[in-house]
């Protein structure tokens, strides 16, 4: 039974964890000081411009019974620029001239601002939650983003307002591409040349916010913009959220859309930090390379099973802990897991990898969060100094703009709704036999969910 093994090394985990706990205690005590020290910083700059009056938001008392702010944030301070909180300027100053993007639950179009002619893409805010106030969620995009400044992340012009409280818009610059639709028109993949410049911008961007404490949340390919000048500029920032260390406790995990969702959020992890989004980067890192999303799981099991073909199923040395993890609780895994590398699974699927790549790639994609580099390590990783190196933006090939012409409507799995239905269990998934039926991969890679 697998609680007896559990009980034998039961002395040697709590020597681990005792370990753990005073490394972290140590990496705590490092991160709060810089804190203090930016927060001295932030106060001080605050204090030089402090606007006469400011606005007091109010979030309501109705907002604490939302899904999104169940995450246990003591209540959160959601604190403005000085000075930059005033009336908005109506959405009247702006002309649309075309539909980018109809989602479901919000618009993006192409627009031109009618006094100076600037064309601007304008995104109608997604009110879920209008008739209980202003949400907290719109409240933390247009907050989050506005205090984003980096040349890798889309930049927030202002703020306008329609006909009612409910009617508003942010005003971005525009950018002619996002990759998702970009490389569903494009014949063949970016050159690896290409790839490195897009990634590099992207874990720039990734870096900026995680140095930030911003976690995004929701990285794919979707929400990563490109200009014809080669300019990468991360976007959506709805589903974004300030962090600390340690990480707040009870994060909310509906969080990233699946394709792009850590292990560790699927099996139910109440608390993550950056390695989330890290995760999201080697998805995306892969995706650039096939063309296509790389675990593009039908549902969660379907997900994990996916992620564990590609990535090795986790083991107690390679993931110490991962068996306390909500939903792995009665995970049933091969027992001959560490027979396969995950190294070598990835190198197989991606032959034309150097071994500088695929160290990369199979590193942000360890199942184990704290083996996932940094978006730091990464920018300093050596595929990236290697032949081919990357390309100059300069030269970056320009493609035709689909943001700029006719409405769409993607297809792809879409962020996951604030308020969703709790997802269903993992408990009582079979992953055991995960590489026994490879022909029966239409039924969910080899394992089986038990009912009742
Ligand atoms: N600044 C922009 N310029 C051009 N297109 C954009 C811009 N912002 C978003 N888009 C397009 O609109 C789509 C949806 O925008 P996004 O901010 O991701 O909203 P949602 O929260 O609905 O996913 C993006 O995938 C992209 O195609
Ligand atoms: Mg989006």
């Amino acid at each position: 039974m697998a609680g007896s093994r559990w009980a034998d090394d039961a002395e040697a985990k709590a020597l681990e964890a005792q370990r753990k706990k005073e490394k972290e205690e140590k990496k705590r005590l490092k991160l709060e000081k810089q804190r203090q020290q930016e927060e001295e910083a932030r106060r001080a700059s605050e204090e030089a411009n402090r606007p006469q009056k400011r606005r007091r938001i109010s979030l309501g008392p109705q907002d604490d019974a939302t899904p999104a702010s169940k995450e246990s944030e003591a209540p959160e301070l959601l604190k403005l620029e000085g000075g930059s909180w005033g009336p908005c300027r109506n959405v009247s100053n702006y002309e649309t001239l075309n539909a980018i993007e109809e989602g479901t639950y919000g618009w993006v179009s192409r627009a031109k601002d009618v006094s100076t002619g600037e064309v601007v893409a304008l995104k109608k805010l997604k009110m879920d939650f209008a008739y209980e106030g202003f949400p907290v969620t719109a409240l933390r995009e247009i907050q989050l983003l506005r205090e984003s400044h980096h040349p890798n992340i889309v930049s927030l012009k202002e703020v306008v307002m329609g006909a009612s409280l409910s009617d508003v818009y942010m005003v971005m610059e525009f950018m002619e591409h996002d990759l998702k639709t970009l490389q569903d028109d494009k014949l063949e993949p970016f050159l690896q040349s290409e790839v490195k410049t897009l990634l590099l911008q992207i874990a720039s961007a990734v870096h900026f916010l995680h140095d930030h404490w911003i976690l995004h949340r929701d990285l794919k390919t979707s929400n990563i913009l490109l200009d014809n000048r080669g300019l990468i500029k991360i976007a959506d920032f709805g589903m974004a959220r300030r962090t600390s260390s340690p990480p707040p406790p009870n994060l909310t995990q509906l969080v990233v859309t699946l394709w792009y969702r850590s292990p560790e959020l699927l099996l139910g992890t109440p608390t993550y930090d950056t390695s989330v989004d890290t995760w999201s980067l080697g998805c995306i890192f892969g995706e650039l390379l096939l063309k296509e999303p790389l675990l593009q799981g039908k549902n969660e099991v379907d997900q994990l099973s996916r992620i564990f073909e590609l990535c090795g199923i986790p083991t107690n040395d390679t993931w110490p802990g991962f068996k306390r993890l909500p939903n792995a609780k009665s995970l049933r895994l091969p027992s001959n897991a560490d027979s396969r590398a995950h190294g070598s699974i990835v190198r197989a699927k991606f032959p034309f990898l150097t071994s500088a790549g695929a160290d990369l790639l199979s590193s942000l994609l360890s199942l184990n969060p704290e083996n996932r580099p940094s978006a730091k390590d990464m920018l300093n990783h050596p595929y990236f100094k290697e032949k081919p190196k990357p390309i100059s933006t300069a030269l970056f090939p320009t493609f035709p703009s689909k943001a700029g012409q006719e409405r769409r409507r993607r297809i792809e799995p879409h962020a996951p709704q604030r308020g969703e239905a709790p997802r269903v269990s993992m408990a009582e998934v079979d992953f055991s036999g995960i590489f026994a039926g490879r022909e029966e991969e239409q039924r969910g890679a080899g394992f089986s969910l038990r009912m009742g």
